[in-house]
C-alpha cells in the first residue's frame, strides 16, 4: 500500500467511520490512517483539543460534551469543510466521528472530495455490554491523546502514557450516566446513517468485538479490494 508522500491525488482513500461509543474506531482509525498514509480526522479529538485550549469553538462544545450530547452541526460541517481543504487530505482520509447526524452528511457532500460514491463506510457492530466494559476501562492521554484500556490495552507502567509520559484520565463522557446519554444519541441521530449510506456509498458492517488485530485485518481487505 502506497505511503503518504507516494499516494496519488486520484488514487485517494477516503473512509468514513460510523460505530457506537467505544466500538473502537479511534483505535482503527488511528492504525488506518498510518497504514494508508492518509490524515486521521477525529471531531472528539479536535473538540477536546478546542475545550484543553479554550478556544471558542471549545467553549460551546463543552458544556454539551460533558452531557453526552451532540454539538451543533453548523459548528462541525465549518470544522470539517476547513480541514479536509488542507492540502494533507487530497490523498483522502479516516472521517472518525464524522457525520454523526443527517444535516453533517449533506454538509460533507459539498466539499470537495464528498461524493458518497467515492467513500468506504465502515460500520462497527459490537454488543452493548462489551462497549460498557470498553469504556469504563479506558484510559486516555490528555497531552497526546493515546488512548489505552486498564485490561485490553494497559500501558507499560501504571497510568502514565506510553507515548510521551504524561499521567492518564478517565474522559470526563466516560462515566457511566454520560455513556447512556452518548449511547442514546448514536440510535436517534446517527444510526439511521447507515441506510441513509446503504444506497449512496460502498457500507461494510465490521464485527467489532474481536481482538484489534482481527478488526483492522477485516478493514484492510475492504480497502484494498476497491474498485
Ligand atoms: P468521540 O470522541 O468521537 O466519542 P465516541 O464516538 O463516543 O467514541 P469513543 O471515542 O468513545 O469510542 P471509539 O469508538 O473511538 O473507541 P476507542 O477506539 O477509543 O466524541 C465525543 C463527543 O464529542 C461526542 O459525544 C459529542 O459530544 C462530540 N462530537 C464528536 N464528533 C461530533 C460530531 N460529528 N457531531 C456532534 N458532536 C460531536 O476504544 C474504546 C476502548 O476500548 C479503549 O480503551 C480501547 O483501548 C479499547 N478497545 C478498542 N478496540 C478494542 C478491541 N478490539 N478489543 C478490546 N478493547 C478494545
Ligand atoms: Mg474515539
Ligand atoms: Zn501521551
Amino acid at each position: 500500500m502506497a505511503a503518504a508522500s507516494t499516494r496519488a491525488a486520484h488514487d485517494a482513500v477516503r473512509v468514513i467511520f460510523l460505530g457506537r461509543p467505544g466500538a473502537g474506531k479511534g483505535t482503527q482509525a488511528a492504525l488506518l490512517a498510518t497504514h494508508l498514509g492518509v490524515p486521521r480526522i477525529s471531531t472528539g479529538e479536535m473538540l477536546r483539543t478546542a475545550i484543553a485550549k479554550n478556544t471558542p469553538l471549545g467553549r460551546e462544545a463543552h458544556p454539551l460534551m460533558e452531557k453526552g450530547r451532540l454539538v451543533p452541526d453548523d459548528l462541525l460541517v465549518k470544522l470539517i469543510s476547513e480541514r479536509t481543504a488542507e492540502v494533507d487530505c487530497r490523498v483522502g482520509f479516516v472521517l472518525d466521528g464524522f457525520p454523526r447526524t443527517l444535516p453533517q452528511a449533506k454538509g460533507l457532500e459539498q466539499m470537495p472530495g464528498g461524493d458518497p460514491r467515492g467513500f468506504i463506510v465502515f460500520d462497527f457492530q459490537v454488543p452493548r455490554e462489551e462497549l460498557m466494559r470498553r469504556l469504563s476501562g479506558r484510559r486516555w492521554c490528555p497531552s497526546c491523546q493515546a488512548t489505552y484500556h486498564l485490561t485490553y490495552n494497559p500501558p507499560r507502567r501504571a497510568m502514565i502514557c506510553d507515548s510521551c509520559g504524561s499521567g492518564l484520565v478517565q474522559r470526563e463522557d466516560d462515566l457511566e450516566a454520560v455513556v447512556e446519554r452518548r449511547l442514546g444519541e448514536y440510535d436517534e441521530r446517527t444510526f439511521p446513517l447507515i441506510e441513509y449510506y446503504r444506497s449512496r456509498a460502498r457500507v461494510r458492517a465490521i464485527d467489532g468485538n474481536r481482538p484489534q488485530d482481527a478488526v483492522f485485518e477485516d478493514l484492510l481487505q475492504a480497502v484494498e479490494v476497491r474498485a
